[in-house]
């Protein structure tokens, strides 16, 4: 018996030559957003990311700190890379690092296998090397420097010299590959998203491949080549393969095959464009020699940008999850970078922005429905959703809404559209707010208040209040996936998992049904969702 297949997304493993950025942080939440989302659909999910450990960039790092490669690599990891996690609340299934021996050992089987196939062979090599980028560059993608690097040829990425190196090295036939890879986009024209990122691989690949040096011999931090361990293996040779060694590749052990027969092959790499030829060129034609099957699909999605450039470790324009985080919280944190930014493209952060959106959309829009909303279960109905009366026009209108926008958050999540997805979802908020301020139940109240003070279980403030209960029970079921403490603290204010269980066990496809919290169920104010906050700027 074979288990269901898992869907399954990776992260880039991330170098430990630093702490991470917000650009780190981007992905790793775009990640757990889409994650989390199928999770909601309740279904089986992997999700996987991890560390990149070996090579020149990190072995550099930690000789200018004095101590060795690993210590460096455990440090950062222990300090840095996994509390981001924490940080950031995701829900990653697995961590690996690039030295761990699981990882190590698969990877020298993997390159073995190659060589006895006849894939790699012994050659030389000179040209100019990004240790920024760990990559051999083509003389065509050097740029002019400027300032402390004026007159010298740059990497476009890095803007820092190259070093001309001249090794004697392993090389991998990738220039075999070229019209198979070519084939292959064809045939499937998902594989490469999005569209941009696509015609920038094909017209890459067009021009025919080269052979890839895929051994190092001047330094000794990597993996060694099994039949000659006077080299180690390219770093982004061996990080490539943590998709797949991660999930138990060539593991003789029954659990690691059970995992890999229902992980592999992955469904999304998701990448920083900056990293998407490795991925969309190099990996699938290791994969192709070794006879294994192919990722369903790379998508890179654009950069954060600082005065109009990537940021950056190098260039020391990285600001740190914490530096918003602790001010903001993790849910306005994940929220604002999905929705500002159309995923796929470039964006500027700016605090301006995330403030003027923190305030406007969270506390005023979504936060505050949810406190008026309880605020007026409490005081009409004692804190006891009432049954409601016949749902009018009005209520028929917000149902809709919920409806549209569980089909298109759906699809567009399914494209990875998250900003998308998330104004989807939004369109209820709006609606639902729309509705209040219309049916003004204030006003109701007053009309329809009995003698002795309390109102009719079924009148129209009941209808009215049902209605807005059963949109924001629907918001914490969508949002659940983006703001995983904010929808959990509206869960417990509707009282819904005494009578649905928990949030994470509704299903996306189910959330626009109302009428599913019974006359009966006990809400409470609770503490605001998103405090309104001072502007940052001025703190
Ligand atoms: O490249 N904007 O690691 P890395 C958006 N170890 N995303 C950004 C970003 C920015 N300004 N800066 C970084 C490596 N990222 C390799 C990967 S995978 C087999 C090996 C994110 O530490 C984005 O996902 O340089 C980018 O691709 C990745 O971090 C690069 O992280
Ligand atoms: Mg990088």
């Amino acid at each position: 018996m074979s288990a269901p297949s898992s869907f399954y997304l990776t992260t880039p493993i991330y170098y430990v030559n630093d702490a991470p950025h917000i650009g780190h942080a981007y992905t790793t939440v775009a990640a757990d957003v889409i994650t989390r989302w199928h999770r909601q659909r309740q279904e089986p999910v992997w999700f996987l990311t991890g560390t990149d450990e070996h090579g020149q960039k990190v072995m550099r790092t930690a000789d200018a700190n004095g101590v060795s490669p690993q210590e460096w690599a455990d440090r950062l990891v222990e300090s840095a890379w996994k509390p981001v996690l924490t940080t950031l609340d995701a829900a990653n299934d697995d961590f690996i690092r690039t030295t761990q021996e699981r990882h190590t050992t698969r990877v020298q089987a993997f390159i073995q296998d190659l060589y006895d196939k006849g894939e790699i062979y012994a050659g030389s090599y000179e040209g100019p090397y990004c240790v920024g980028c760990e990559e051999y560059k083509l003389p065509g993608e050097l740029v002019a420097g400027t300032g402390e690097f004026e007159g010298q040829q740059v990497c476009a990425i890095h803007g820092r010299p190259v070093e001309m190196l001249s090794e004697q090295n392993y090389f991998f036939r990738m220039s075999a590959y070229t019209q198979r890879l070519l084939d292959f986009y064809e045939a499937n024209p998902t594989f490469v998203q999005p569209a941009s990122a696509r015609n920038e691989v094909l017209s890459f690949v067009r021009q025919g491949l080269q052979d890839l040096s895929i051994s190092r011999n001047t330094f000794d931090w990597g993996i060694p080549i099994p039949w000659d361990t006077t080299h180690v293996l390219y770093v982004w040779f061996d990080a490539l393969l943590n998709y797949a060694t991660a999930v138990g590749l060539d593991s003789t052990d029954p659990a690691d095959q059970e995992l890999f027969a229902r992980t592999w092959p992955a469904d999304v790499h998701l990448v920083g464009k900056d990293i998407l030829r490795f991925h969309a060129v190099i990996w699938p034609a290791m994969l192709m020699a070794a006879g294994l099957e192919l990722p369903r699909q790379v998508f890179a999605h654009g950069w954060l940008l600082v005065g109009g450039e990537k940021m950056s470790k190098t260039k020391l324009t990285g600001i740190a999850p914490n530096q918003i985080i602790d001010h903001f919280g993790s849910d306005a944190f994940r929220y604002y970078f999905l929705r500002a930014i159309p995923f796929g493209q470039d964006g500027s952060f700016s605090w301006e922005d995330l403030a003027a959106r923190y305030n406007a959309e969270l506390a005023n829009g979504f936060g505050n429905l949810a406190s008026r909303v309880a605020a007026m279960v409490g005081k009409y109905f004692d804190g006891v959703l009432p049954v409601g009366g016949a749902p009018g026009e009005a209520e028929e209108a917000v149902s809709a809404v919920a409806e549209t926008a569980v089909v298109d958050s759906e699809a567009a999540m399914d494209r990875l559209a998250l900003h998308e997805a998330i104004s989807s979802v939004w369109t209820l908020v709006e609606a639902t707010n729309g509705y209040l301020t219309e049916q003004a139940p204030w006003s109701v109240a007053k009309a329809e208040v009995r003698d002795d003070g309390t109102y009719s279980a079924d009148g129209r403030l009941a209808t009215i209040l049902v209605t807005a209960a059963e949109s924001l029970r629907a918001l914490a079921v969508l949002l659940h996936p983006v703001m995983p403490r904010a929808t959990q603290s509206l869960w417990e204010l509707l009282g819904a998992e005494a009578v649905l269980g928990t949030l994470g066990s509704q299903p996306v496809a189910d959330a626009a049904r109302f009428g599913q919290l019974p006359a009966g169920t006990v809400v409470t104010k609770g503490a605001s969702l998103f405090p309104r906050l001072e502007d940052p700027t001025e703190a």
